[in-house]
Protein backbone atom coordinates (compact mmCIF):
# COMPACT_ATOMS: atom_id res chain seq x y z
CA UNK A 1 0.00 0.00 0.00
CA UNK A 2 1.51 3.59 -1.26
CA UNK A 3 1.87 6.19 1.59
CA UNK A 4 -0.80 8.66 1.16
CA UNK A 5 -0.85 12.32 2.82
CA UNK A 6 -2.16 12.63 6.48
CA UNK A 7 -4.81 14.52 5.46
CA UNK A 8 -8.30 14.32 6.19
CA UNK A 9 -9.11 13.32 2.41
CA UNK A 10 -6.77 10.45 2.86
CA UNK A 11 -7.04 9.59 7.06
CA UNK A 12 -10.00 8.16 8.83
CA UNK A 13 -12.95 7.03 7.09
CA UNK A 14 -11.29 8.57 4.21
CA UNK A 15 -8.25 6.14 4.38
CA UNK A 16 -8.02 4.34 0.93
CA UNK A 17 -9.05 0.68 0.78
CA UNK A 18 -6.56 -0.32 -2.21
CA UNK A 19 -8.20 -3.57 -2.59
CA UNK A 20 -10.05 -5.80 -4.63
CA UNK A 21 -12.10 -8.25 -2.30
CA UNK A 22 -14.96 -10.74 -1.75
CA UNK A 23 -16.53 -12.04 1.59
CA UNK A 24 -19.24 -14.79 1.46
CA UNK A 25 -21.59 -15.40 4.35
CA UNK A 26 -21.93 -12.29 6.09
CA UNK A 27 -23.25 -12.63 9.29
CA UNK A 28 -26.97 -11.45 9.98
CA UNK A 29 -28.30 -10.35 12.90
CA UNK A 30 -32.58 -10.47 12.45
CA UNK A 31 -34.72 -11.69 9.44
CA UNK A 32 -34.08 -10.29 6.09
CA UNK A 33 -37.96 -10.02 4.21
CA UNK A 34 -38.16 -11.93 1.68
CA UNK A 35 -38.54 -9.46 -0.92
CA UNK A 36 -35.02 -8.08 -0.55
CA UNK A 37 -33.49 -10.43 -3.05
CA UNK A 38 -31.10 -8.89 -5.08
CA UNK A 39 -27.81 -6.62 -5.29
CA UNK A 40 -26.81 -3.36 -3.64
CA UNK A 41 -24.55 -1.74 -5.83
CA UNK A 42 -22.38 0.97 -4.71
CA UNK A 43 -19.82 3.34 -6.21
CA UNK A 44 -16.80 4.31 -3.74
CA UNK A 45 -14.12 6.79 -4.71
CA UNK A 46 -10.62 4.80 -3.55
CA UNK A 47 -7.10 6.39 -4.89
CA UNK A 48 -4.91 3.92 -6.05
CA UNK A 49 -2.26 6.44 -5.90
CA UNK A 50 -1.36 9.25 -4.08
CA UNK A 51 -1.80 12.29 -5.87
CA UNK A 52 1.44 14.40 -6.77
CA UNK A 53 -0.04 17.54 -6.35
CA UNK A 54 -1.83 19.28 -3.30
CA UNK A 55 -5.70 19.15 -4.51
CA UNK A 56 -8.10 20.16 -2.12
CA UNK A 57 -10.67 17.91 -4.44
CA UNK A 58 -9.09 14.69 -4.29
CA UNK A 59 -11.84 13.17 -2.57
CA UNK A 60 -13.60 13.57 -6.04
CA UNK A 61 -11.02 12.30 -7.65
CA UNK A 62 -10.65 8.73 -6.43
CA UNK A 63 -10.20 5.73 -9.08
CA UNK A 64 -14.07 4.15 -9.06
CA UNK A 65 -15.01 0.99 -7.48
CA UNK A 66 -18.20 -0.85 -7.52
CA UNK A 67 -19.48 -3.14 -4.96
CA UNK A 68 -21.98 -5.34 -4.94
CA UNK A 69 -23.81 -6.38 -1.72
CA UNK A 70 -26.00 -9.71 -2.95
CA UNK A 71 -29.25 -11.18 -1.11
CA UNK A 72 -29.91 -14.74 -2.08
CA UNK A 73 -31.96 -16.68 -0.10
CA UNK A 74 -29.94 -17.63 2.83
CA UNK A 75 -27.06 -15.90 2.16
CA UNK A 76 -25.39 -12.05 1.85
CA UNK A 77 -22.00 -11.26 0.29
CA UNK A 78 -20.03 -8.42 -0.57
CA UNK A 79 -17.17 -7.60 -3.54
CA UNK A 80 -16.21 -4.75 -4.48
CA UNK A 81 -13.55 -4.19 -7.56
CA UNK A 82 -12.01 -1.08 -8.88
CA UNK A 83 -13.73 0.11 -12.09
CA UNK A 84 -10.43 -0.71 -14.49
CA UNK A 85 -10.73 2.99 -16.29
CA UNK A 86 -7.98 3.94 -18.53
CA UNK A 87 -7.01 6.48 -16.23
CA UNK A 88 -6.52 3.35 -13.82
CA UNK A 89 -4.70 0.95 -16.32
CA UNK A 90 -2.04 3.12 -17.09
CA UNK A 91 -1.70 4.61 -13.47
CA UNK A 92 -0.88 0.89 -12.42
CA UNK A 93 1.14 0.42 -15.29
CA UNK A 94 3.33 3.20 -13.66
CA UNK A 95 2.95 2.51 -10.10
CA UNK A 96 2.29 6.31 -9.37
CA UNK A 97 -0.55 8.44 -10.02
CA UNK A 98 -0.29 10.53 -13.21
CA UNK A 99 -3.08 12.56 -13.93
CA UNK A 100 -2.66 16.02 -11.99
CA UNK A 101 -5.91 18.14 -9.93
CA UNK A 102 -9.48 17.50 -10.26
CA UNK A 103 -11.09 17.90 -13.82
CA UNK A 104 -7.83 20.06 -14.69
CA UNK A 105 -6.16 18.42 -17.24
CA UNK A 106 -3.08 21.14 -18.06
CA UNK A 107 -1.77 19.51 -14.49
CA UNK A 108 -1.27 16.00 -15.51
CA UNK A 109 2.28 14.86 -16.63
CA UNK A 110 2.64 14.56 -20.33
CA UNK A 111 3.02 11.01 -20.89
CA UNK A 112 -1.15 11.03 -20.27
CA UNK A 113 -2.04 14.07 -22.60
CA UNK A 114 -5.48 13.18 -24.42
CA UNK A 115 -6.11 10.04 -22.31
CA UNK A 116 -9.41 9.56 -20.94
CA UNK A 117 -9.41 11.32 -17.47
CA UNK A 118 -12.74 10.20 -15.26
CA UNK A 119 -12.74 7.83 -12.66
CA UNK A 120 -16.06 6.71 -13.23
CA UNK A 121 -16.89 6.83 -9.35
CA UNK A 122 -20.07 8.18 -8.39
CA UNK A 123 -22.85 6.39 -9.50
CA UNK A 124 -23.92 3.05 -10.47
CA UNK A 125 -26.43 3.24 -12.69
CA UNK A 126 -28.71 0.13 -13.93
CA UNK A 127 -31.20 0.49 -17.31
CA UNK A 128 -32.06 -1.59 -19.80
CA UNK A 129 -30.11 -4.63 -18.32
CA UNK A 130 -26.86 -2.69 -17.94
CA UNK A 131 -25.14 -1.64 -15.21
CA UNK A 132 -22.76 1.40 -15.93
CA UNK A 133 -20.35 3.39 -13.50
CA UNK A 134 -20.64 7.20 -14.20
CA UNK A 135 -18.79 9.98 -12.93
CA UNK A 136 -19.73 14.03 -14.73
CA UNK A 137 -16.74 14.65 -16.08
CA UNK A 138 -16.62 12.13 -18.88
CA UNK A 139 -18.68 8.43 -20.07
CA UNK A 140 -19.72 5.81 -18.07
CA UNK A 141 -17.67 2.44 -18.74
CA UNK A 142 -19.70 -0.69 -18.04
CA UNK A 143 -19.23 -3.23 -15.89
CA UNK A 144 -20.41 -6.89 -15.52
CA UNK A 145 -23.16 -6.93 -12.66
CA UNK A 146 -21.94 -10.42 -11.62
CA UNK A 147 -18.44 -10.44 -11.65
CA UNK A 148 -17.61 -6.68 -11.72
CA UNK A 149 -15.31 -6.52 -14.18
CA UNK A 150 -15.33 -3.59 -16.07
CA UNK A 151 -16.82 -4.11 -19.62
CA UNK A 152 -15.60 -0.90 -21.22
CA UNK A 153 -16.58 2.78 -21.63
CA UNK A 154 -19.85 2.70 -22.84
CA UNK A 155 -21.07 5.69 -25.53
CA UNK A 156 -24.52 3.85 -26.04
CA UNK A 157 -23.39 1.55 -29.27
CA UNK A 158 -20.84 4.76 -30.78
CA UNK A 159 -24.19 6.64 -30.69
CA UNK A 160 -23.77 9.12 -28.08
CA UNK A 161 -21.84 12.99 -28.93
CA UNK A 162 -21.25 14.22 -25.86
CA UNK A 163 -18.10 13.63 -24.44
CA UNK A 164 -19.70 13.58 -20.80
CA UNK A 165 -22.82 11.28 -18.90
CA UNK A 166 -23.95 13.05 -15.73
CA UNK A 167 -24.02 10.78 -12.67
CA UNK A 168 -27.86 11.05 -12.19
CA UNK A 169 -30.34 10.24 -14.55
CA UNK A 170 -33.72 9.32 -14.50
CA UNK A 171 -36.03 6.86 -15.34
CA UNK A 172 -39.44 7.35 -16.11
CA UNK A 173 -41.50 4.89 -14.70
CA UNK A 174 -44.35 4.16 -17.21
CA UNK A 175 -42.12 4.13 -20.16
CA UNK A 176 -39.23 3.44 -18.39
CA UNK A 177 -36.79 5.50 -20.67
CA UNK A 178 -33.84 6.93 -19.52
CA UNK A 179 -33.41 11.07 -19.40
CA UNK A 180 -30.09 12.20 -18.73
CA UNK A 181 -27.64 15.27 -19.86
CA UNK A 182 -23.84 15.67 -20.37
CA UNK A 183 -22.67 18.87 -19.39
CA UNK A 184 -19.07 20.66 -20.88
CA UNK A 185 -20.36 18.52 -23.64
CA UNK A 186 -17.46 19.04 -26.48
CA UNK A 187 -15.03 19.76 -23.75
CA UNK A 188 -13.32 22.20 -20.64
CA UNK A 189 -15.48 25.02 -19.60
CA UNK A 190 -18.28 24.57 -22.43
CA UNK A 191 -21.86 26.04 -21.84
CA UNK A 192 -23.01 23.11 -24.18
CA UNK A 193 -24.68 20.61 -22.90
CA UNK A 194 -26.03 17.26 -24.43
CA UNK A 195 -30.17 16.13 -23.29
CA UNK A 196 -30.65 13.20 -24.20
CA UNK A 197 -33.01 9.85 -24.26
CA UNK A 198 -32.95 5.93 -24.45
CA UNK A 199 -35.54 3.55 -24.97
CA UNK A 200 -36.24 0.89 -22.27
CA UNK A 201 -33.94 -1.12 -23.86
CA UNK A 202 -31.35 1.32 -23.69
CA UNK A 203 -30.82 2.38 -27.34
CA UNK A 204 -30.28 6.09 -27.67
CA UNK A 205 -32.93 7.63 -29.20
CA UNK A 206 -32.82 11.31 -28.77
CA UNK A 207 -29.19 13.83 -28.13
CA UNK A 208 -30.08 17.34 -28.57
CA UNK A 209 -27.75 19.93 -27.63
CA UNK A 210 -28.50 23.11 -26.22
CA UNK A 211 -26.18 26.41 -24.15
CA UNK A 212 -26.12 26.64 -21.00
CA UNK A 213 -26.68 30.60 -19.23
CA UNK A 214 -22.88 29.80 -18.30
CA UNK A 215 -20.70 26.84 -17.82
CA UNK A 216 -22.27 25.33 -14.70
CA UNK A 217 -21.48 22.46 -12.15
CA UNK A 218 -25.09 20.63 -13.69
CA UNK A 219 -24.81 17.25 -10.82
CA UNK A 220 -28.80 16.37 -10.89
CA UNK A 221 -31.33 17.43 -12.90
CA UNK A 222 -35.00 16.26 -13.02
CA UNK A 223 -37.68 14.92 -14.93
CA UNK A 224 -41.56 15.58 -14.62
CA UNK A 225 -44.84 13.70 -16.89
CA UNK A 226 -44.27 16.00 -19.47
CA UNK A 227 -40.98 18.31 -18.57
CA UNK A 228 -37.52 18.17 -18.73
CA UNK A 229 -35.99 20.50 -15.48
CA UNK A 230 -31.82 21.92 -16.08
CA UNK A 231 -31.42 24.28 -12.66
CA UNK A 232 -28.26 26.00 -13.13
CA UNK A 233 -26.52 27.83 -10.18
CA UNK A 234 -23.45 29.81 -9.95
CA UNK A 235 -20.23 26.98 -9.13
CA UNK A 236 -18.41 27.68 -12.20
CA UNK A 237 -15.94 27.05 -14.31
CA UNK A 238 -13.14 29.11 -16.49
CA UNK A 239 -10.77 27.91 -18.97
CA UNK A 240 -8.15 30.55 -18.38
CA UNK A 241 -7.77 29.50 -14.65
CA UNK A 242 -7.84 25.90 -15.90
CA UNK A 243 -4.64 26.55 -18.15
CA UNK A 244 -3.43 28.45 -14.89
CA UNK A 245 -3.22 24.98 -13.37
CA UNK A 246 -6.36 26.53 -11.26
CA UNK A 247 -9.23 24.89 -9.69
CA UNK A 248 -12.22 23.70 -12.33
CA UNK A 249 -15.01 25.26 -9.64
CA UNK A 250 -15.22 28.32 -7.63
CA UNK A 251 -18.73 29.53 -6.24
CA UNK A 252 -19.98 33.13 -7.51
CA UNK A 253 -23.14 34.73 -4.71
CA UNK A 254 -23.35 37.22 -7.22
CA UNK A 255 -24.60 35.44 -9.69
CA UNK A 256 -28.17 34.38 -10.92
CA UNK A 257 -29.41 31.11 -10.62
CA UNK A 258 -31.39 29.23 -13.76
CA UNK A 259 -34.23 26.79 -14.37
CA UNK A 260 -34.30 25.92 -17.60
CA UNK A 261 -37.53 24.12 -18.73
CA UNK A 262 -38.40 22.03 -21.77
CA UNK A 263 -40.74 19.31 -22.84
CA UNK A 264 -39.19 16.42 -22.39
CA UNK A 265 -39.76 15.45 -25.88
CA UNK A 266 -39.81 18.37 -27.36
CA UNK A 267 -37.14 20.65 -28.61
CA UNK A 268 -34.02 22.35 -27.24
CA UNK A 269 -35.35 25.37 -29.15
CA UNK A 270 -38.22 25.18 -26.86
CA UNK A 271 -36.35 25.60 -23.15
CA UNK A 272 -37.51 28.80 -21.08
CA UNK A 273 -34.86 29.90 -18.35
CA UNK A 274 -36.66 31.28 -15.19
CA UNK A 275 -34.63 33.06 -13.23
CA UNK A 276 -33.42 31.60 -9.57
CA UNK A 277 -32.19 33.74 -6.29
CA UNK A 278 -28.49 34.23 -6.23
CA UNK A 279 -25.48 32.19 -5.58
CA UNK A 280 -27.27 29.17 -4.61
CA UNK A 281 -26.06 26.06 -4.86
CA UNK A 282 -27.61 22.39 -4.68
CA UNK A 283 -26.09 18.96 -5.35
CA UNK A 284 -29.24 16.66 -5.25
CA UNK A 285 -32.87 17.00 -6.49
CA UNK A 286 -35.49 15.10 -4.09
CA UNK A 287 -38.37 15.00 -7.01
CA UNK A 288 -39.88 17.02 -9.64
CA UNK A 289 -44.26 16.65 -10.56
CA UNK A 290 -46.97 18.91 -12.54
CA UNK A 291 -49.85 19.27 -10.41
CA UNK A 292 -53.41 19.84 -11.53
CA UNK A 293 -53.29 23.48 -11.58
CA UNK A 294 -49.91 22.79 -14.36
CA UNK A 295 -47.54 24.33 -12.39
CA UNK A 296 -44.11 22.21 -12.11
CA UNK A 297 -42.71 22.02 -8.67
CA UNK A 298 -38.78 21.21 -8.48
CA UNK A 299 -37.92 19.58 -4.99
CA UNK A 300 -34.23 20.21 -4.19
CA UNK A 301 -31.39 20.23 -1.51
CA UNK A 302 -31.04 23.79 -1.83
CA UNK A 303 -27.94 26.60 0.18
CA UNK A 304 -27.15 29.79 0.21
CA UNK A 305 -23.45 28.72 -1.01
CA UNK A 306 -21.57 25.48 -2.58
CA UNK A 307 -21.24 22.85 0.44
CA UNK A 308 -17.89 21.58 -0.09
CA UNK A 309 -15.37 23.22 1.53
CA UNK A 310 -12.67 23.30 -1.38
CA UNK A 311 -15.04 24.76 -3.43
CA UNK A 312 -15.71 27.66 -1.12
CA UNK A 313 -11.63 27.97 -0.16
CA UNK A 314 -11.19 28.68 -3.84
CA UNK A 315 -13.84 31.00 -4.00
CA UNK A 316 -12.80 33.13 -0.68
CA UNK A 317 -15.22 32.08 0.99
CA UNK A 318 -15.66 30.54 4.55
CA UNK A 319 -19.57 30.03 5.08
CA UNK A 320 -19.76 27.38 7.63
CA UNK A 321 -22.73 24.79 7.51
CA UNK A 322 -24.62 25.94 10.41
CA UNK A 323 -25.08 29.24 7.99
CA UNK A 324 -25.07 28.37 5.18
CA UNK A 325 -29.26 28.50 4.51
CA UNK A 326 -29.33 25.14 3.83
CA UNK A 327 -33.09 23.53 3.42
CA UNK A 328 -35.38 21.24 1.28
CA UNK A 329 -37.00 23.93 -0.80
CA UNK A 330 -39.81 24.10 -3.70
CA UNK A 331 -39.27 25.74 -6.65
CA UNK A 332 -42.65 26.17 -8.45
CA UNK A 333 -43.13 27.85 -12.31
CA UNK A 334 -45.87 28.23 -14.17
CA UNK A 335 -45.30 28.56 -17.78
CA UNK A 336 -48.19 29.82 -18.68
CA UNK A 337 -47.58 33.60 -16.85
CA UNK A 338 -45.06 34.14 -19.50
CA UNK A 339 -42.57 35.74 -16.67
CA UNK A 340 -39.83 34.28 -16.06
CA UNK A 341 -40.47 34.10 -11.59
CA UNK A 342 -40.02 31.14 -9.55
CA UNK A 343 -41.94 30.65 -6.24
CA UNK A 344 -39.45 28.72 -3.56
CA UNK A 345 -41.08 27.45 -0.76
CA UNK A 346 -39.53 25.25 1.96
CA UNK A 347 -40.60 22.30 2.09
CA UNK A 348 -38.29 20.49 4.65
CA UNK A 349 -34.92 20.50 6.58
CA UNK A 350 -30.77 20.77 6.03
CA UNK A 351 -30.09 17.60 4.26
CA UNK A 352 -29.12 15.84 1.61
CA UNK A 353 -28.74 12.48 -0.63
CA UNK A 354 -32.48 12.79 -1.04
CA UNK A 355 -34.28 9.49 -1.60
CA UNK A 356 -37.68 8.47 -3.42
CA UNK A 357 -39.02 5.27 -4.86
CA UNK A 358 -38.82 4.49 -8.42
CA UNK A 359 -42.14 4.71 -9.17
CA UNK A 360 -42.56 8.33 -7.53
CA UNK A 361 -39.74 10.03 -10.21
CA UNK A 362 -41.58 12.75 -11.84
CA UNK A 363 -45.08 12.42 -10.34
CA UNK A 364 -47.08 13.85 -7.49
CA UNK A 365 -45.83 12.23 -4.69
CA UNK A 366 -46.17 11.54 -1.15
CA UNK A 367 -43.13 10.78 0.69
CA UNK A 368 -39.14 11.00 0.44
CA UNK A 369 -36.24 10.25 3.03
CA UNK A 370 -33.64 12.40 3.23
CA UNK A 371 -29.96 11.97 5.18
CA UNK A 372 -29.40 14.99 7.65
CA UNK A 373 -27.63 16.32 10.79
CA UNK A 374 -28.93 15.63 14.29
CA UNK A 375 -29.11 18.67 16.07
CA UNK A 376 -29.58 17.23 19.47
CA UNK A 377 -26.20 14.91 19.00
CA UNK A 378 -23.89 15.69 21.49
CA UNK A 379 -20.14 15.75 19.82
CA UNK A 380 -18.56 15.56 16.66
CA UNK A 381 -19.95 14.15 13.49
CA UNK A 382 -17.43 10.90 12.18
CA UNK A 383 -15.19 12.60 9.86
CA UNK A 384 -15.39 11.32 6.57
CA UNK A 385 -16.55 12.11 2.73
CA UNK A 386 -16.46 15.26 0.05
CA UNK A 387 -17.97 17.31 2.99
CA UNK A 388 -15.81 16.41 5.45
CA UNK A 389 -18.31 15.45 8.05
CA UNK A 390 -20.82 12.44 7.86
CA UNK A 391 -24.72 12.50 8.49
CA UNK A 392 -26.08 10.52 11.43
CA UNK A 393 -29.63 11.17 10.54
CA UNK A 394 -32.16 9.22 8.64
CA UNK A 395 -35.75 11.20 7.62
CA UNK A 396 -38.71 9.86 6.35
CA UNK A 397 -40.90 13.00 5.56
CA UNK A 398 -44.47 12.86 4.32
CA UNK A 399 -45.45 15.97 2.66
CA UNK A 400 -49.04 14.32 3.17
CA UNK A 401 -49.12 15.64 6.37
CA UNK A 402 -48.01 13.39 8.70
CA UNK A 403 -45.43 14.37 10.76
CA UNK A 404 -41.52 13.38 10.04
CA UNK A 405 -39.75 10.39 10.90
CA UNK A 406 -36.20 10.63 12.21
CA UNK A 407 -34.30 8.06 12.86
CA UNK A 408 -31.05 9.81 15.00
CA UNK A 409 -27.66 7.14 15.28
CA UNK A 410 -25.58 7.22 18.02
CA UNK A 411 -22.74 9.53 18.34
CA UNK A 412 -19.88 8.47 16.48
CA UNK A 413 -22.03 6.75 13.75
CA UNK A 414 -22.28 7.55 10.52
CA UNK A 415 -25.21 6.81 7.60
CA UNK A 416 -24.53 6.20 3.80
CA UNK A 417 -26.91 7.06 1.04
CA UNK A 418 -30.05 4.40 1.20
CA UNK A 419 -31.65 2.93 -1.63
CA UNK A 420 -35.31 1.79 -1.51
CA UNK A 421 -36.51 -1.82 -2.30
CA UNK A 422 -40.00 -1.49 -2.99
CA UNK A 423 -42.80 -4.06 -1.74
CA UNK A 424 -45.31 -5.50 -3.85
CA UNK A 425 -47.61 -5.73 -0.60
CA UNK A 426 -50.66 -2.96 -0.58
CA UNK A 427 -49.49 -0.35 1.67
CA UNK A 428 -46.45 -1.41 2.20
CA UNK A 429 -43.75 1.41 1.69
CA UNK A 430 -40.78 -1.28 0.91
CA UNK A 431 -37.61 -1.10 2.76
CA UNK A 432 -34.57 1.08 2.69
CA UNK A 433 -30.93 -0.47 2.76
CA UNK A 434 -27.76 2.10 4.11
CA UNK A 435 -24.71 1.16 5.39
CA UNK A 436 -23.81 2.63 8.73
CA UNK A 437 -20.10 3.14 9.99
CA UNK A 438 -19.14 2.83 14.01
CA UNK A 439 -16.03 4.49 14.96
CA UNK A 440 -14.16 3.10 17.28
CA UNK A 441 -10.97 4.04 17.20
CA UNK A 442 -8.93 7.20 15.47
CA UNK A 443 -8.82 5.17 12.47
CA UNK A 444 -11.12 2.05 13.23
CA UNK A 445 -14.69 1.71 12.06
CA UNK A 446 -17.40 -1.39 12.41
CA UNK A 447 -19.52 -1.77 8.93
CA UNK A 448 -22.51 -3.05 8.61
CA UNK A 449 -25.84 -2.52 6.35
CA UNK A 450 -29.15 -1.90 7.74
CA UNK A 451 -32.12 -2.83 6.46
CA UNK A 452 -35.04 -0.28 7.94
CA UNK A 453 -38.94 -0.46 7.38
CA UNK A 454 -39.10 2.29 4.76
CA UNK A 455 -42.55 3.67 6.38
CA UNK A 456 -40.76 3.24 10.25
CA UNK A 457 -37.73 4.31 9.71
CA UNK A 458 -38.12 5.47 13.67
CA UNK A 459 -38.08 1.78 14.96
CA UNK A 460 -34.46 1.39 13.83
CA UNK A 461 -33.07 -1.73 11.69
CA UNK A 462 -35.19 -5.29 11.47
CA UNK A 463 -32.25 -6.75 10.12
CA UNK A 464 -28.64 -5.78 9.85
CA UNK A 465 -25.70 -7.62 8.19
CA UNK A 466 -21.95 -7.11 9.35
CA UNK A 467 -19.25 -6.64 7.09
CA UNK A 468 -16.01 -7.49 8.65
CA UNK A 469 -13.50 -5.57 6.14
CA UNK A 470 -13.06 -2.47 5.61
CA UNK A 471 -15.37 0.13 4.21
CA UNK A 472 -14.67 4.22 2.48
CA UNK A 473 -17.50 5.98 2.15
CA UNK A 474 -20.02 5.42 -0.32
CA UNK A 475 -20.93 8.20 -3.05
CA UNK A 476 -24.18 6.61 -4.48
CA UNK A 477 -25.49 3.36 -4.71
CA UNK A 478 -28.52 1.25 -6.94
CA UNK A 479 -30.57 -1.32 -5.68
CA UNK A 480 -31.53 -3.90 -8.98
CA UNK A 481 -34.06 -6.95 -8.08
CA UNK A 482 -32.97 -10.61 -8.64
CA UNK A 483 -35.36 -10.75 -11.00
CA UNK A 484 -33.87 -7.79 -12.88
CA UNK A 485 -30.31 -9.31 -13.12
CA UNK A 486 -32.00 -13.04 -14.09
CA UNK A 487 -33.53 -10.96 -17.21
CA UNK A 488 -30.41 -9.22 -17.99
CA UNK A 489 -28.05 -12.10 -17.97
FE1 LIG B 1 -24.53 13.10 -6.58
Amino acid sequence: MPTFPDTPEFTGLNTPIGEEYALEHLPVEGRIPDEVAGTFFRAIPDPAFPPYLDDGAAVLSGDGMVSAMRFAPGEVSFAIRYVDTERHQVERAAGRALFGKYRNPYTDRPEVDGRDRTVANTTPVWHGGRLLMTKEDGRPYRVDPRTLATLGRYDFGRRLKSATVTAHVRIDPGTHELFFFGYEADGLASTKVAYCVADAKGNLTREQWFDAPYCAMMHDFAITEHYALFPIYPTTCDLARLEAGGDHWVHELARDSYLGVMPRYGSVSDMRWLRGPKGVSCYHMMNAFEDAAGHIHLDQCLANVNAFPFIQRASGLNIPPGENGARLARWTVDLRDGGDAITETVIGPPGDLPMIPAASQGRPYTHGWLLTMNPDMQGPPVAGGPVGAMFNTLLRLDFAGAPPQALALPPGHAISEPVHVPSAKDGHQGWLLTIVDQQTGPSEFVHSLWILDAGNVAAGPIARVAIPHRLRPQVHGWWVSAAELDAAA
